[in-house]
Parts: structure tokens; sequence; C-alpha cells
């Protein structure tokens, strides 16, 4: 697959703060919906929590060590909020941002391009407790975190996401309710889906303006290829529907479109869009995130919640630990519709990988060869989407460890390298060598023994 990759092609793998770092009281730290929502009956599975998780916040240099053995280009972490200005607002906290300063050194040090990523759902409960992203002001509050980070890490970090899949922040937060901050309600949702679209527009600016050096942001979606169950009119409809909840309705407005004319009215709550928000949201950035796990098949529910719409289980299909059914094509569909679509000059897919149910051998060792599957197909689907001349630019594996997964808590692992969550112990699975062999072929030479 790799010849026919750029000879630049940049070679990740991503993590978020809530999900690997752990130390959620330490260094001034408060706080985050997240920390909140772990602790709510039933919110999470086993009742886990990521008080702990992989302790990557006091153990990243082991973690760095890694990411050089498997040869890695560039590193996709998150900064956490809560740590930098923990009330949300006001007031900040040199420990916190010391912390990534710190980590940024390091990889730059170790020859691994930092990629950091500012909202990844780690909202400081505080400002949840003012409304969180259904109020306008947690926009605000965000572009001045952003300014902070990008005036201490700006000369020295080039590449930044915003906001990284306001999808789940908005739908699964404030929609679903499944999760943090747990609300069902669609005016809210609504109104979190614009401000953190808004967040995204005024983080470019904030970034900008701070960052001593010229800097590629980008906004990171996740999208699904979208298909009908059926040929009937009403699955038909209801996959327009869902494509508008899912894609279209990130998709448009950050890119100089508007909201879809269509889901306002399948939802029947407009926007709450001010002044020149659109132009805002829509300023030009250095490059579209793409994160790909599934499409979806889907049909009809017309007494179902907002978009009416649900996906139906493939008949068949292989899939994941997840059960998200398993088609490298959809991303390499994805990656052509930004470009042809939506005008994408360069596209970084900023996670792709899959949860499985991981088995330790007496060894020690764990021969994921599912994982190893997984990830051949998808670069193939890149790779394929390269050659047809789509402007691909990087892949970064979801993820580097086993992590916390949300609502999933540690029970589903997505990690190149295993944690062993009870005495931190690292292992790099199978497909950790095999992504690190792909590597050292693209690159020509071979970094592990
Ligand atoms: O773990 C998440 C990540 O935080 C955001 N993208 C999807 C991953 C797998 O569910």
């Amino acid at each position: 697959m790799n010849p026919h990759l750029p000879a630049d092609f940049l070679w990740g793998a991503a993590t978020a703060a809530y999900q690997v770092e752990g130390a959620v009281d330490v260094d001034g730290r408060l706080p985050s919906i997240w920390d909140d929502f772990v602790r709510v009956p039933g919110a999470v599975l086993n009742g886990d929590t990521a008080d702990v998780a992989c302790d990557h916040y006091r153990r990243w240099p082991e973690d760095l060590g890694i990411m050089k053995q498997l040869g890695l280009d560039a590193y996709r972490f998150s900064v956490a909020w809560p740590r930098v200005i923990p009330t949300g607002r006001g007031e900040v906290n040199a420990l916190g941002l010391d912390h990534y300063d710190r980590l940024v050194d390091a990889l730059l040090e170790a020859g691994i391009r930092p990629f950091a990523t500012l909202f990844h759902w780690d909202l400081p409960s505080a400002l949840q407790a003012n409304g969180g992203w259904p109020e306008r002001d947690t926009a605000y509050a965000y572009a001045e975190y952003a300014a902070v980070v990008a005036a201490k890490l700006g000369d020295r970090v080039k590449d930044w996401n915003t906001v990284n899949e306001p999808l789940c922040s908005a739908w699964l937060g404030y929609l679903e309710g499944r999760f943090a901050p747990g609300i069902k309600d669609l005016r809210q949702a609504i109104h979190a889906s614009h401000h953190l679209l808004l967040a995204h527009g005024l983080g470019v600016r904030a970034i900008t303006a701070n960052a001593a050096e010229p800097a590629n942001i980008g906004l990171v979606v996740n999208l699904s290829g979208i298909e009908p169950a059926s040929d009937s009119t009403a699955d038909v409809e209801a996959a327009a529907r869902m494509d508008g909840h899912v894609n279209r309705w990130w998709l448009d407005p950050s890119n100089g479109r508007g909201y879809p004319a269509d889901m306002i009215e399948v939802y029947g709550v407009e926007p709450p869009v001010v002044g020149d928000d659109l132009d805002v949201i829509s300023a030009p950035v250095g490059y579209h995130g793409l994160n790909y796990y599934f499409r979806q098949i889907v049909e009809d529910d017309p007494n179902g919640p907002a978009p009416r719409a649900r996906q139906v289980p493939v008949e068949g299909a292989a899939t994941t630990a997840m059960g998200w059914e398993i088609h490298g094509k959809g991303l390499a569909d994805l990656i052509h519709r930004l470009a042809n679509e939506y005008g994408a000059r360069a596209i970084y897919v900023t996670e792709s990988g899959a949860a499985f149910d991981d088995k330790v051998a007496e060894d020690g060792s764990i021969d994921d060869a599912d994982r190893i599957a997984y990830l051949e197909e998808h670069l193939g689907a890149v790779a394929g989407a390269a050659e047809a001349g789509a402007p691909v630019k990087g892949y970064f594996a979801w993820s580097l460890l086993d992590n916390f997964e949300w609502d999933s808590g540690l029970s589903k692992r997505f990690g190149l390298v295993r944690v062993d969550y009870d005495t931190q112990v690292r292992t790099v699975k199978a497909s950790g060598h095999r992504y690190a062999e792909i590597i050292a072929e693209h690159h020509g030479r071979h970094r592990l023994p």
C-alpha cells in the first residue's frame, strides 16, 4: 500500500487527555463534566472511572519511548481545559500548562510532531454549571482558553485541532444523554452544536492571533457514509436525514454553506446564529480532520427521535468489539467526499482504529490479528484514495494506548499498546509492531530490531 502514499505522509497515533491521563486532582486540575458523569450510577459500564486510566499524566515519558519505538512521525494528544483554566474561565493554572509544555518539548526532541487538540470533551464542570455548550458564553470561554494555550505552545506546536467530534458533544451529550453531561433535550443539543462550531471558528482566530509561529489549524469531525436499508422512499429519505444529522450539519456550516435547511425543518429548532457567526465558523482552515469508524445503513423511524432514522445491523458483517461494522472502503469514500464535495485540499485521518477483545498469551504477548487486518484494510483504503488523487496527508491510529472508552469504561480496548490497568505495564501488541513495520517500510528505513 505504501508506494501510493506521498513521501511526506505523516504516520501518527492519537489519544485524548481524559481517556489516558488520570491524575484528575493533581496540580490544580478541577473536575470536568466527565468526572461528574462517571459518578452517575449506571452512566458508565461497570462503574469505571478515568481517575487513573493509563496514568499518562505521569507516565508520558515511558509512552514517548513507545512512540519512538513505533517510529511515529506525529502524536495527536489533547490539552485538558480543566488543567489549564480549572474553573473554565479566568485564572490560568501554570502547573497544568507546564505539563503540555514539557510534553511538547520532549516530542520535538524525539522528532515527533505534536498535533494538539484543544477540546476533546472534558468541559470544565464550572462551565456546565452555567449551562455548558447550549450557552453562547461557553464558546467565548473556549476562545480565551485557546488563546492561552496558543500563546504558551504556539512557538513550537504548528498543528492544532480546535474541537474533536462536535457531534459527540452535542448529540450524545445533550440529545441522547449517553455522554456527559447526560442531557436529553433537542433544543439544548442544537444550541450546543452551534456553540461548538462557533468555538471552532473563534479558536481559529485565537490560535492564529496568539501562536508565535504560523499555525496549521483544523476542525476534527467524525463522519459516516450513510446508505438506505432499502430503496423504499421512506428509507431513502431517512438516509438523507441521517446524512444531514451526522455529516452535513457539521460540514456545511464549517465549509461556508450555512446550516442545511432540510435539517432545520427536521429538528424544528433554529440554530442560534448571531451576526457574522457563519463567517467565523467557516474561516479558512489548513486541513480537514476526519475520524472514521463505521458506515451506517439506516431505515425510516417515523416515531423515533430526530432525525427519525435509525441504524440497522448489516447482516453477516464483520464487526469490532463495539459492534461497529468493519468497512474500510467507507474511509476512502469519505476522503473523496471531503475533497470533491467540500473542496478539502488537505485531509488528515485524525482517528481510525478498532476495539477487539484482545487475548494475552502466557508469555504476555498480544497477537491481535483482527486489529492488524483492520489496520491494513483501512490503510489500504487511504492509499487507494491517495492514488486516486485525494489530498490525504496523514493517518493517526486510534489509539496509541488502550484507554478509557467513555460510556464503555475500561472494557473496550483500542490500543496498539496494551495497558494493564492493575500494574500500568505497557505491552506493544502485534498490531503495534505491524504499524511500526509499515511506517519503517514507508520511510525506507528499519527502526525496529
Ligand atoms: O475513543 C473515542 C475518541 O475519544 C473519539 N473518537 C472515537 C473513539 C472511539 O470511540
